[in-house]
């Protein structure tokens, strides 16, 4: 006599089984840009999230309806205990936080508020729930003014600015934690996150937009007064910044590649996640205005406070520990990504 596997009490545990075999990773910041992308590569991996988000800067909209998203901050204690103790997550992820950096040069309170008293608080509580495994977003501010470029991870830390400060306050933190208390960390450096998924139905979105893809794409739709490049005498080809854009779905496959390496008792992990081919602005609004088939109009405006001159990663260490091979991250792929996102 056969047996309906699905019908029956073996089908019944076959069933749990495969529940029991999907992960739910806890996504605090994960209505914003990278960070509901990421929620994108963890479905599309199989696997499940929560979202805790305060929506200062981010969008309910961007999460799936089906995906529970809890409206906190993450410095609020109370309520991100007992999310924790109901989700019970596999791990967290951390994208929640302020990302001006100018905006931080004028208002180094909010930033050491958010991005180091609340994330310290969040840490807190991520330890007390059990939880073993944390993977945090920092940033390429950590390292400062480059005295060589590109940039690997022994490259001396001097943030110039407070949102650099923030980010390597925290990671330190994170690494005490580790070795304290035994959680597992990865602190992942983003270059410059570009690009949206090839399916257009999320974009980059921030509120006032400070990233160049987009202000390009919206000025030479004439959506917006044309661009303002923040200087063209730095040390630098053509005299505009250089900076390495990393696209956004590579960026959240290197989060899920993270986690993995983590659950198999890696302690700790700080790596760039970068392409190692910096672009100029220049070279961006050409770009933008090819992909467009029209003019980016801009001006040369004076430097921006708290900017470095060259930013490119060395991303071998990433490649190397995780097994990361970014696929999307051409220029003109994470242009064409960012056009579709945007008509
Ligand atoms: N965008 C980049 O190029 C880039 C580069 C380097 C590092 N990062 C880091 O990546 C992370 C995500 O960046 P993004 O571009 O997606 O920004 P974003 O503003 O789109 O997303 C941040 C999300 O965090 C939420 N949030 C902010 N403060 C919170 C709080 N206290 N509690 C709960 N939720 C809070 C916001 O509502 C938003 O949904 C940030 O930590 C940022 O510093 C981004």
């Amino acid at each position: 006599m056969g047996i309906d596997p699905w019908s029956t009490d073996l089908g019944l545990s076959l069933c749990s089984l495969v529940q029991d075999l999907t992960m739910t990773v806890l996504v605090a910041g994960g209505a914003g840009y990278i960070g509901s992308h990421f929620v994108r590569c963890l479905e599309e991996h199989g696997e499940s999230a929560v979202v805790l988000d305060d929506l200062s800067t981010g969008f309910a909209e961007a999460i799936p309806d089906h995906v529970p998203l809890v409206r906190c901050a993450i410095g609020d204690r109370a309520a991100v205990r007992s999310v924790l103790e109901e989700v019970a997550p596999e791990a967290v992820v951390d994208f929640a936080g302020l990302i001006q950096v100018g905006e931080s040069m004028r208002s180094p309170d909010r930033y050491y508020g958010v991005n180091v008293s609340q994330t310290i608080a969040f840490l807190d509580e991520i330890v007390r729930s059990g939880v073993k495994t944390f993977v945090f977003s920092s940033s390429a501010a950590v390292y400062g003014n480059p005295i060589r470029v590109p940039i690997d991870e022994d490259h001396p830390k001097e943030p110039i600015n407070p949102y650099g400060a923030t980010k390597l306050i925290v990671e330190m933190a994170a690494r005490d934690y580790a070795r304290a208390y035994g959680l597992r960390v990865a602190c992942l450096r983003y270059f410059n996150a570009a690009g949206a998924h090839a399916d257009g139905t999320l974009a980059e979105r921030h509120d006032p937009e400070t990233h160049l893809i987009p202000l390009a794409i919206d000025a030479g739709l004439g959506r917006r007064p044309e661009l303002t490049v923040f200087g063209d005498d730095w040390s630098t080809p053509d005299g505009t910044c250089v900076r390495d854009y990393i696209h956004v779905m590579d960026l959240a496959e290197a989060h899920w590649l993270a986690i993995e390496k983590l659950r198999n008792d890696t302690p700790t992990l700080s790596l760039n996640l970068g392409t190692g081919n910096g672009y100029s602005v220049r070279q961006i609004i050409d770009a933008v205005s090819d992909v467009l088939g029209k003019a980016v109009p801009y001006h040369i405006g004076p430097r921006r406070d708290g900017d470095p001159p060259s930013l490119v990663a060395s991303s071998n260490r990433a490649r190397n520990v995780l097994g990361w091979n970014p696929t999307r991250s051409q220029l003109d792929t994470i242009v064409q990504d960012a056009v579709r996102s945007r008509t």
